[in-house]
């Protein structure tokens, strides 16, 4: 065992070293919820093991079993589910479409409040369940909050835009935006609470009604969070499912009543996914996929500064972001140098557990992904790469310390396969066509990071890349936020957009009411306005 191996492993505590305000009573899920109650589960479970190992008392090490929550085997285990939520819906008829924004608004805000109060508990359970640091678990929890808050703000806006009349051409017509029926929203691990909400918030606020099925990993975390749905909407328009995501999803869809598929995951699932709607025309997806998101650093990039952004882009989370760097394309000529710096770097990045100070690189979620990690090590290793950074791939259980792989090129896993890890594969490249070449044959769009300083090569980046991906940063790694910026891919890393205002339109239609413009048209339009008789028809403000 190496000295590193050896440091991996003693950084796993013994249960009386775990701080006593991280420490987790292991929370075992015996309800969901279905058509505004729990119900009791007393079927199969599956076991939730952190990524966490414990030392026991004879010095083995153990995953820590932090609970449990119900797994039913059955196909047909999410149709109780939808029935709730075509009901709550009810072609449109049902409370919760036809309730005001402002009422809904009012609902979503009780939501949110209740949330706070759990804040505590969801953030221990995302550092056990995914691994994420405290600080990060915590930035997940608030950004999640906030982007409620203006999810909420967007909604009002939207609105008071839809609360006047335009006429044209001789018709009034008054433009809102309606609901689209039934979603199924199904979040990532990585992410399990906030990119889980940024499709659940406003398919609700748009007065959808929701199937919610919680990710793998990052399950246990939203239980806390159920009876406040319960409490705050009306019954049927948020239900879970709970079950094997093969098992259980396609009866969902092949039933032909999820009007919007909301899949933060992989594109060959969602395009498993929606060939199985029987009506695809009626089908809108809403996608976030995966993605190989490459940085081209020039000749003449400020190398501290790139160093900086790549370490941020390839490291946060253990390089587990749908919007990580995965490939860093740098001009031979600065390669030594960016190397050594990177290298230097990346080593002082500090192993630890979720909880302890200033911790970088933590325990991965994913049993199976040490192990794929290494076998992209040592097929790179096999093709002529080496790891450069000392240590880099020393693995101990889910301990994978980071590693620097140089020269990558085609023919290695790293160089196509979204390792969604800590390995960073870098690939000298003498002419800028070569990475230009790489990112149009590549099967992913989702962002591209340029460094360098001379306004003339950026420029002349931009103008071919922005036709390749959806947002090209420079000098800066690539990112989500701010979440008022649009969110999207092109190719298999997305459909649609999300960001605050887009995820709104998302999950609705432009819908008009319009009439002629006779006197008696305008008189029946006052005369339901004066008396309140329709939420649609209606010059309400929100202020
Ligand atoms: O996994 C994908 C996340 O949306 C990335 O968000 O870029 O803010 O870390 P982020």
């Amino acid at each position: 065992m190496t000295h590193l191996s050896q440091k991996l492993e003693n950084l796993f505590p013994a249960e009386d070293q775990i701080p006593e305000e991280y420490r987790i009573e292991e929370l075992h899920q015996r309800e969901y919820l279905i058509d505004g109650r729990m119900r009791q589960w007393d079927g199969p479970t599956q076991e939730v093991v952190s990524p966490v190992y414990v030392r026991q008392a004879d010095g083995s090490l153990v995953r820590k079993v932090i609970g449990s929550y119900p797994l039913p085997g059955n196909d047909d285990a999410g149709l109780e589910a939808l029935d709730a939520a075509v009901r709550a819906f009810d072609n449109g008829r049902g409370e919760w479409p036809t309730m005001s924004v402002a009422d809904r608004i009012a609902c979503m805000e009780r939501f949110v409040g209740r949330m706070v109060e759990r804040k505590k508990e969801i953030v221990n359970l995302l550092m056990w369940e995914i691994g994420k640091t405290l600080g990060d678990s915590t930035k997940e929890f608030d950004r999640t909050v906030q982007y409620i808050y203006d999810t909420i703000d967007a909604l009002k806006d939207i609105d008071r835009a839809g609360s006047r009349f335009r006429i044209e051409e001789g018709i009034i017509g008054q433009i809102r935006r309606s609901p689209l029926g039934v979603v199924l929203c199904m979040g990532p691990f990585n992410y399990p609470l906030n990119e889980t909400y940024t499709t659940l918030i406003p398919a609700i606020l748009m007065g959808n009604t929701v199937l919610f099925k919680p990710p793998k990993h990052g399950t246990l975390l939203h239980y806390p969070l159920l009876e406040a749905f319960r409490s705050s909407f009306p019954k049927g328009v948020v239900n879970t499912v709970y079950g094997r995501g093969a098992t259980v999803v396609p009866t969902l869809m092949k039933s032909g009543k999820v009007n919007v598929l909301a899949l933060i995951g992989s594109s060959r699932v969602a395009d498993s996914l929606k060939k199985m709607h029987p009506k695809s025309n009626r089908l809108r997806a809403i996608l976030s996929l995966d993605a190989k998101n490459a940085a081209v650093v020039l000749s003449d990039a400020d190398i501290e500064l790139t160093v900086k952004e790549c370490l941020l882009g390839t490291m946060s989370f253990n390089g587990q972001r749908c919007t990580a760097l995965k490939i860093l394309w740098v001009h031979r000529s600065i390669a030594h140098r960016f190397l050594e710096r990177f290298g230097e770097e990346l080593n002082k990045l500090k192993p630890g557990l979720p909880w302890d100070k200033g911790a970088q690189v933590t325990p991965l979620p994913e049993p199976g992904k040490p192990a794929y990690l290494d076998e992209c090590l040592r097929d790179a290793e096999a093709k002529g790469a080496k790891v450069l950074n000392e240590g880099g791939g020393t693995t101990f259980e889910s301990f994978v310390f980071p590693a620097l792989v140089y020269p990558v090129k085609d023919g290695m896993k790293l160089y196509r396969e979204e390792q969604f890890g800590p390995v960073i594969p870098v690939v000298p490249f003498d002419d800028i066509e070569e990475p230009i070449e790489y990112i149009i044959r590549s099967d992913h769009g989702q962002q591209v990071s340029v460094f360098g300083k001379n306004t003339d090569r950026i420029a002349h980046l931009i103008d071919p890349l922005v036709n390749q991906v959806s947002r090209v940063n420079i000098n800066a790694q690539c990112q989500r936020g701010p979440d008022t910026f649009p969110f999207t891919g092109r190719k298999d890393s997305a459909e649609g957009t999300l960001s605050v205002e887009d995820a709104l339109r998302s999950f609705s239609i432009r819908t008009v009411v319009a009439t002629k413009e006779t006197d008696a048209n305008k008189d029946i339009l006052n005369h339901i306005i004066e008396e309140h008789k329709s939420q649609f028809i209606s010059t309400k403000f929100i202020f």
